[in-house]
């Protein structure tokens, strides 16, 4: 059983970086925007009015139930939203009959709705254990958990959560299967690993969790084609891209991307949330914002997806 009916869906996550999305952003009247991760519409709801009269946001998201939320919270207002990943703008677009757009925002990674809902498995104490943003297609993180080979698995948690003690923790994983829920997982690897030091600690599951967000997700493949293949396509010349990321392994995609494509850079350095805001919302405190503007060019000019590090077939088995 799970407790999704114990917890109403009800917007508790707060948009990080607002006056810095705005600032960066730069809604105009008539514009046509695309925010490619909408969650529970908390950015969007600042962004539509700003578009006003005569433009409209476009707001994807993976998450059937995220999708929920922002209609809740945008509705009556010009915005259309849809179930699609941001590395899909251009074929959403498409069926819109829209040819290229003024910017692109994406807030990566994880929402606090999501966090909250303890059947989903994102939480050390959640009694699920999928992982998925978007729970109608794809396997889970018990699937892989549980079906992975421990060298795939100690792969993912050593390139993906970046964790020293990657090995020993997916042997333990293999050893205590089947792996039912997240608690379960959290336990593991807390006995696992030495215990935590120092004045800035964190779960020790904190990295695992990262990991499996990732692979099940495949959310650096998905930024990889957005920053390489989709933004190119879809932006007018002139158009901006902003992105919001929580980790360094994002951070660095995008920074590459906007240094190394015909981008002008917009943000020196990452842009970081305010100590107040640090304080309010201790979830912005690794968020990195960048902005940049589309020059232009061949869209075949910019550098492929190079994200090949880890290719397991748990997914194909
Ligand atoms: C940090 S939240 C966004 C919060 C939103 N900006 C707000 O203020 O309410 C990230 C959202 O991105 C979604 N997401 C993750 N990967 C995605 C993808 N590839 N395409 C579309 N949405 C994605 C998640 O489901 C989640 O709802």
């Amino acid at each position: 059983m799970t407790d999704s009916s114990a917890h109403e869906p009800g917007a508790v996550h707060v948009p990080v970086l607002l006056a810095e999305v705005l600032h960066w952003l730069d809604p105009q009247p008539g514009q046509v925007i695309v925010d490619g991760t909408v969650g529970a519409g908390g950015h969007a709801a600042h962004i539509v009015p700003r578009l006003q009269p005569g433009g409209r946001l476009i707001g994807l998201d993976r998450d059937p139930m995220m999708l929920q939320l922002a209609e809740s919270a945008l509705a009556g207002t010009d915005c259309q939203l849809v179930h699609a990943s941001y590395a899909d703008i251009g074929s959403v677009l498409k069926d819109l009959e829209i040819e290229a757009v003024d910017s692109v925002l994406v807030d990566l990674g994880l929402s606090s709705d999501q966090l909250a809902h303890t059947d989903r498995g994102f939480g050390f104490e959640s009694v699920g254990l999928d992982m998925r943003f978007d729970t109608t297609q794809g396997p889970s993180a018990a699937d892989l958990l549980n079906e992975a080979p421990a060298h795939e698995l100690a792969d993912i948690i050593h390139h993906y959560g970046e964790e020293r003690f990657a090995r020993r923790i997916a042997r333990r994983i293999v050893d205590h299967r089947p792996i039912q829920s997240a608690a379960q997982l959290a336990e593991i690897v807390r006995r696992a690993v030495p215990p935590p030091k120092g004045r800035h600690r964190i779960h020790p599951a904190t990295r695992v969790f990262q990991a499996l967000r990732i692979a099940v997700n495949d959310e650096l493949g998905t930024l990889e084609r957005l920053l390489h293949q989709t933004l190119p396509t879809v932006l007018k010349p002139g158009g901006r891209a902003v992105a919001i990321s929580f980790h360094s392994l994002e951070d660095r995609r995008v920074k590459q991307a906007f240094r190394d494509g015909p981008w002008e850079v917009l943000t020196r350095k990452p842009v970081t949330a305010t100590e107040d805001e640090q304080q309010q919302n201790p979830r912005s405190r690794s968020a990195k914002l960048r902005a940049a503007k589309w020059l232009g060019g061949d869209a075949t000019e910019t550098r492929q997806p190079s994200d090949e590090r880890v290719r397991g077939n748990w997914r194909g088995s």
